[in-house]
């Protein structure tokens, strides 16, 4: 297989990005037609509004023709935290791969990326992530735990939990 190319995010990409928020977010079962409707929905517009700035940071996953996936992470605030939220120091993440891709190894390799990178900047990463969703085993694979006490129930009236990934 070809590797994936890998590269930073930049603010061109937001549509892109709203496009895998609205993947992640499992926006479509909760009745959002399209990512556009992403942004009139403030717990879900914060980790996206305004991309690009700060210390907005994130990695694209491509095909020599088109984008496939991206993570990006980004520090949100008690004021208007997301559903990972830890501290204002801890950046929360955000990860998602086409369909057409997924279980391809593009997950880990733009999380593997996004680590690296970010290892040296921050105590920790943080993230939210459906008790039954197959990606815990990825978060699990790459070194988060489960923030013990963070569970609530989530739009789809399932478990959510908080991971995170100390350095
Ligand atoms: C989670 C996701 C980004 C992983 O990317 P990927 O390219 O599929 O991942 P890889 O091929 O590198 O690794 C496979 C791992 O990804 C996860 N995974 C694979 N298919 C998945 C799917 N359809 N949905 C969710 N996670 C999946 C599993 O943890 C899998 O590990 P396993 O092989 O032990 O089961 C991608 O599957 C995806 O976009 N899923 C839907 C959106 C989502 O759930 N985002 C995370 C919200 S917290």
């Amino acid at each position: 297989m070809t590797p994936p190319l890998l590269r930073l995010a930049t603010r061109a990409d937001e549509p892109f990005l709203l496009a895998m928020l609205y993947e992640a977010s499992y926006a479509a079962e909760q009745g959002l037609t399209s990512p556009e409707a992403l942004r009139s929905r403030p717990d879900l517009s914060c980790y996206i509004d305004g991309w690009g700035t700060g210390d907005d940071f994130g990695i694209i996953g491509s095909t020599a023709t088109a984008p496939q996936g991206a993570t990006w992470i980004r520090l949100l605030t008690s004021e208007r935290p997301g559903y990972g939220y830890i501290d204002d120091n801890t950046p929360e993440l955000v990860i998602a791969v086409v369909p057409d891709a997924r279980g391809t190894g593009l997950g880990t390799a733009l999380l593997t990326r996004l680590i690296a990178d970010v290892r040296s900047r921050y105590p920790a990463i943080s993230l939210s992530v459906r008790l039954e969703n197959p990606a815990r085993r990825l978060y699990t694979r790459l070194g988060f735990t489960d923030v013990v006490g963070s569970e609530i129930t989530n739009r789809a009236g399932t478990t959510s939990m908080a991971m995170i990934l100390r350095f």
